[in-house]
């Protein structure tokens, strides 16, 4: 059997800094239409959890962010979108983790392109000091230091995304077999 990788942050600890953020986030929307978007796959476990806790009605939308394949850029595109229409709306771009931040200005970008009445972004985590785009997030849930994290949505090579907690991939688990750093912005799925 495998050991399990070290945990970052329990699944009491998201929990709670889960009902922290939707306490923010809840009183400046109250009354108004509002769409949340979460960016696939990541932020899936984050949706959900974070929906449950704002009373009040809202849409939810997906959006994928993906790489051409084939070009030495990787460079980022628009790929399923399933939010209806968000003109008028306001809303609300979840993803799972902010690093380079190159995925949520191009999100961001599209977002505005829809005209909607105002739009935030909440991510769950954010890594300190790897920023290289210009890209603020409204909420993030914990700052984390420069490591490879999995779990509560987040994958390496689609596995772990089912654990409750984050955890860190100790680097010998991918650097071992490849002698890479796993990519941190494969064509998102
Ligand atoms: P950028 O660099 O565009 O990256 O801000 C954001 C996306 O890259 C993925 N990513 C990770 N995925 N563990 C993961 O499972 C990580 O530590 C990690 N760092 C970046 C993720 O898809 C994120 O939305």
């Amino acid at each position: 059997m495998s050991r399990p990788l070290p945990v970052l942050i329990t699944a009491d600890q998201i929990e709670r800094r889960v009902g922290e953020l939707a306490a923010q986030i809840a009183p400046l929307y109250r009354g108004e239409p509002l769409t949340i978007v979460g960016i696939l796959t990541g932020s899936l476990m984050f949706l959900a959890d974070l929906v449950r806790r704002l009373d009040g009605p809202l849409r939810i939308g997906l959006i994928q962010a993906s790489s051409y394949h084939g070009t030495q850029s990787g460079t980022l595109t628009v790929g399923r979108e399933i939010q209806g229409d968000v003109r008028g709306r306001h809303v609300l771009l979840l993803d799972d983790i902010l690093d380079t931040g190159q995925t949520l200005r191009h999100l961001v970008e599209h977002m505005r392109q829809l005209e909607p009445r105002s739009l935030r972004v909440a991510v769950l985590l954010r890594k300190q000091g790897k920023q290289r785009v210009e890209v603020s997030a409204d909420f993030v849930g914990f700052e984390i230091p420069d490591e490879f994290v999995v779990g509560y949505g987040l994958d390496y090579n689609d596995e772990y995304r089912y654990l409750p907690h984050v955890a860190v991939l100790p680097r010998e688990m991918y650097s071992e077999r490849s002698g890479m750093e796993p990519h941190a912005n494969p064509a998102r799925h």
